[in-house]
Order: structure tokens, then C-alpha cells, then sequence
């Protein structure tokens, strides 16, 4: 039985640890590129002694960014600026993952402490928008986006794949594609957000076609021996039974196509929704996407106790553990855990082999 603080591997990829620091926007970049912010950020992450450590949500192009602030992997400046975020993240011991997208229908939006909403039209920093359907959000976010022609969609599959390319080269060990939360690949996905009456509309089997493709084609430039992973909303927790289902079937013929590990999540493609939040709220749809795919997995949301986040290790509903605003508050959170769950030596559980090997000699 797997605990907390067992190793895990997964192809390549051997994180010291069960705990994954989940993908948080830090909308702190200009153009899409890293700077101070972001090497003290991600390196403190890695230091407090995850496993797993994803960069935040980045994206393929600049229209597929949510806001101006976001981080992009669509040229050489951004990929090189990255590359010491790369190097800290693996020198602190844990495996360097990062997710990659394009925001959709939520693109164009305010720094969350602007406002949240989308940019007006014709302010400086706001873009066109582009999604399925022309279909707004709603709410703050009230946009409509154009319609995606057969040539955006390829346009967007080849861009997804080439920041792929640019992340394999940098040395990232773990590539997350962005494929909840009401982002564009969600977009397609979910009946609210598309009526296209093409070969990506309808059907679920033809509401998924956007997400496998783009799949598939990243599949093919990532190396076989480092995990792709996608991140998925599986519920809305807007009354569609049929969605968890679909989902599922999705994953699937995901994994027949060299997917490798699933985080399970939320929809957040409609400001109707009523989510039940609530303590590890999330676990057991992941221990079911899990059970029913056959594809390792995790989820997040709520997680935030040691104890807790031991037990859905050892009752099997997560194969990891992924948190959020818990290591925002404190990126020592995996050493604190360590301590409070028992493990020997918590500190030395939490550095680098080299280090915690020559820092054992003062125990
Ligand atoms: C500041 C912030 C930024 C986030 N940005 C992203 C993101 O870039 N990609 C993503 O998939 N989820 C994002 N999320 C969701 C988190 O990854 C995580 O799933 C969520 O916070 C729930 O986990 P928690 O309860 O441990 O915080 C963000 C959350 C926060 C708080």
C-alpha cells in the first residue's frame, strides 16, 4: 500500500514524493515571459519538497492567453527565459512538469485583481477571441468569441504541438495539456459551449474529436518516456449526468493513444453551476475516473491536511496528491506534512537526494 512519502514512477519520471504542486496562473509575465517573479516562485515551490512541480497555465499563442499577464511558449524568448525555472525546479529534486493551453472563450480577460472580466474591446490590451460556437461564458466574461473555422482548428493543434516541442527541448519531464476549467479544448468538449454542426460538434464522439487530435499530434513530438498528461473536467455540477460518462469514454481511447496519467477536475464552463466544495470533495469521481479508464491519476480541490491527503494515497482514490493554494500559503507544506505524518528525518524527506544524503550525517 502506497503512502504520502513513497516514491512514484511513472515512464521516466521518479517524483520523491506523492505531492504534486498543481498549475497556478501568477499573471506576472509581460509577453509571455518569465522573470524574477517566476524564478523565485517556482524554485521556492521546489525547494519546500514536492515531487512534481507544474508550471502554470501557458499558453500556445498569444490569443490563447486568459490574460495579458500569462505566461507563453510560442517563441524563443519565452523558452529561453524559462530554462533557469527548468534547471532550479530539477536541482531542488523535484520532476519539472508544465501545463500548455489556450483559454478560448475566456481569453481576453482582466489580471484577476483588475477585474476578471473581459478587457473591453479596443483597450489597449485587449484581443479577438475564438472559440467553438459563438457562444459567450457569461457573466463578467461576456465576449462573444468567433466561431473557429477547420483552419483555426488546425492553426491551434500545430501551435499546441510546437510549444510541446519547445517545452520537450527545455527538459520539462512531465507535459500537462490544459483541457478543463472552460478553456478552449472544454469549449469543444461540452455541449453548453458548442452546437457546431461540423465533424467537431454533436456528438460526443465529435465534441471530443478536437481534444484527441490535438492529443495525438502532441503525442508524437513529446518523448514516449516522459508522462503526457492531460487535465480534464470530468462534472460541471450543472445537472448533465451524461458528462462523467463521456469523459471517461474520452480518456479511454485517450490512453489507446499514448495518454499516460489524468488530473481529474472541475468544469467551470458555466457561471450557472453549483459545485459542492467541501474537504477532498473531488476524490471519489477520481478514484471512479481511475477505476473506469485505467489510467493513473490525481485530483485537487480542497486538500489541505496531511492526514488526509495520506489517506486518499493509501485508499487508492488519487496515485498523487495535487495542491494548490495550500503550497501558495506555504511552499514548505510537503516538509510540514512530512513532519506531522511521522516520517524520519521530514526535513532530509524533502531536499535533494545529494543534499538530504550529506545533511543525514548531523541527524
Ligand atoms: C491563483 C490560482 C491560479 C490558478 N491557475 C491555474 C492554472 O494555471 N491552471 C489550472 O489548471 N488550474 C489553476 N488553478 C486551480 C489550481 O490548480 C487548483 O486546482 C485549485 O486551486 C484547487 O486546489 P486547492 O484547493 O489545493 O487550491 C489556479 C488556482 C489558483 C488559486
Amino acid at each position: 500500500m502506497a503512502s504520502l512519502f513513497d516514491p512514484y514512477t511513472l515512464k521516466g519520471a521518479t517524483l520523491r514524493n506523492r505531492i504534486v504542486v498543481s498549475p497556478m496562473c501568477q499573471y506576472m509575465a509581460v509577453d509571455g515571459v518569465m522573470n524574477e517573479w517566476h524564478r523565485a516562485h517556482y524554485a521556492s515551490l521546489a525547494r519546500g519538497g514536492a515531487g512534481l512541480v507544474i508550471v502554470e497555465a501557458t499558453a500556445v499563442s498569444p490569443e490563447g492567453r486568459i490574460t495579458w499577464g500569462d505566461l507563453g511558449l510560442w517563441n524563443d524568448t519565452q523558452a529561453e527565459a524559462m530554462r533557469p525555472v527548468v534547471d532550479a525546479i530539477r536541482d531542488a529534486g523535484a520532476v519539472p512538469g508544465i501545463q500548455i493551453g489556450h483559454a478560448g472563450r475566456k481569453a481576453s480577460a482582466n489580471r484577476p485583481w483588475e477585474g476578471d472580466d473581459h478587457i473591453p474591446e479596443g483597450q489597449p490590451h485587449a484581443w479577438p477571441t475564438i472559440a467553438a460556437s459563438p457562444i459567450a461564458f457569461g457573466g463578467d466574461l461576456a465576449r462573444v468569441p468567433r466561431e473557429m473555422t477547420s483552419d483555426d482548428v488546425a492553426r491551434v493543434q500545430q501551435e499546441t504541438v510546437n510549444a510541446a516541442i519547445r517545452a520537450r527541448d527545455l527538459g520539462f519531464g512531465w507535459l500537462e495539456l490544459h483541457m478543463a476549467h472552460g478553456y478552449l479544448a472544454q469549449n469543444f468538449f461540452s455541449p453548453l459551449s458548442n452546437t457546431r454542426s461540423d465533424a467537431y460538434g454533436g456528438s460526443a464522439e465529435n465534441r471530443a474529436r478536437f481534444l484527441l487530435e490535438t492529443l495525438v499530434a502532441v503525442r508524437k513530438v513529446w518523448p514516449e518516456d516522459r508522462p503526457l498528461a492531460v487535465r480534464l473536467s470530468v462534472v460541471e455540477f450543472d445537472g448533465n449526468e451524461a458528462m462523467l460518462g463521456e469523459a471517461i469514454a474520452m480518456l479511454s481511447r485517450m490512453k489507446q493513444e499514448g495518454l499516460d496519467f489524468v488530473d481529474v477536475s472541475i468544469g467551470f464552463n458555466t457561471p450557472e453551476a453549483k459545485i459542492p466544495w467541501g474537504p477532498n470533495f473531488m476524490a471519489d469521481i477520481c478514484q471512479q475516473v481511475r477505476r473506469d479508464t485505467d489510467l493513473p491519476g490525481t485530483t485537487s480541490w480542497y486538500i489541505s491536511k496531511p492526514d488526509e491527503a495520506d489517506a486518499l494515497v493509501r485508499d487508492g482514490k488519487v496515485d498523487l496528491v495535487t495542491l494548490g493554494r495550500p503550497v501558495l500559503a506555504n511552499p514548505h507544506w510537503p516538509y510540514a506534512a512530512a513532519k506531522a505524518l511521522g516520517v524520519q528525518n521530514p526535513a532530509w524527506a524533502t531536499l535533494p537526494a545529494p543534499y538530504a544524503h550529506w545533511l543525514a550525517r548531523y541527524r
